[in-house]
């Protein structure tokens, strides 16, 4: 399976602090924001990874993250000229995916919570249809919205509602079949001349292939596209730093659990980091898991 990151767009709605700075660069806490999306792909034990940047934004995330080698995983870089909608991370990638399922993350999503990796896992092993997370929100008008049946079947996706039927967003991460760039081949600009990943949900709605898998109230997700959301996303992660002594999506952490690294090298790679907490953090998880 690929999986593909999403780190596109101008950061519109952060300006000025996108001005200079691509978004996904921004800092939640202690570590930059795209660092959350790809913990989430290395979790779920992807190991090729495409990341599609704005051609500005090329430069300084491929000095920050390399070819990902350090971690153990292949990253390699796609450039979107201008921003054309989530779905045309498969316009873009169309040639990544080639013929194989994916998954597909914003570079600006947080996802947080027990029995998230073994979920993933098992999502990995489907190679049919699509699926998506739902999670309950008190503002669902920013997000795309899922209606749900009864017994709990999707049954409509709305993008950024007026006035929405649940509250039930749908989350920046999605699991696809190989069918899913012919899909977004297929689909026309939105009316905001963009190619919207809720049409591509929608056909497989229709189709009848989409699986929700609801997010419950013991879980954390979090969007980072204001500056109120990217502030609580920052604070959310110091409170568990400071309470549990974890970091989340730390990545080397992360690599070497799921045996991508040695012992040895995850403590290499905090020792060029010792000046900061971060490192140190590595360097002590290298010794406790020796
Ligand atoms: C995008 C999607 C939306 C999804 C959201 C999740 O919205 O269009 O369907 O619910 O991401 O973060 P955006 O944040 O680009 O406005």
């Amino acid at each position: 399976m690929k999986g593909i990151i999403l780190a596109g767009g101008t950061g519109s709605r952060l300006m000025p602090i996108t001005s200079g700075v691509s978004k996904q660069l921004l800092p939640i806490y202690d570590k930059p924001m795209i660092y959350y999306p790809l913990s989430v792909l290395m979790l779920a034990g992807i190991k090729d990874i495409l990341i599609i940047t704005a051609p500005e934004s090329m430069e300084p995330i491929s000095r920050l993250l390399g070819d990902g080698n350090r971690w153990g995983v292949d990253i390699s870089y796609a450039e979107q000229p201008e921003p054309r909608g989530i779905a045309d991370a498969y316009i873009v990638g169309a040639d990544f995916v080639r013929g194989e399922p994916s998954a597909l993350i914003l570079g600006d999503n947080l996802f947080h919570g027990a029995g998230f990796q073994e979920l993933l896992r098992e999502c990995r092993t489907m190679t049919r249809g699509c699926t998506l997370f739902g999670y309950p929100v008190a503002d669902p008008e920013r997000y795309a919205v899922g209606d749900v049946d009864s017994e709990g079947r999707l049954i409509g996706i709305e993008e950024k509602p007026a006035h929405p039927r649940s509250r039930n967003a749908i989350t920046g991460l999605y699991f696809y079949d190989s069918d899913v760039v012919e899909v977004a081949r297929g689909l026309r600009p939105s009316a905001r001349g963009e190619l919207e990943i809720t049409d591509v949900n929608r056909a497989y709605l229709e189709a009848g292939t989409v699986r929700l898998v609801e997010l419950g109230r013991g879980f954390t997700w979090l969007d980072t596209g204001t500056y109120r959301s990217l502030l609580d996303a920052g604070q959310y992660v110091q409170v568990l730093m400071d309470r549990q002594g974890v970091r989340v999506a730390c990545l080397e952490e992360i690599a070497l659990r799921m045996g991508y690294i040695t012992a040895d090298e995850c403590h290499a790679l905090g020792a060029a980091m010792s000046q900061a907490g971060y490192g140190r953090y590595v360097m002590e998880t290298a010794k406790a898991l020796a």
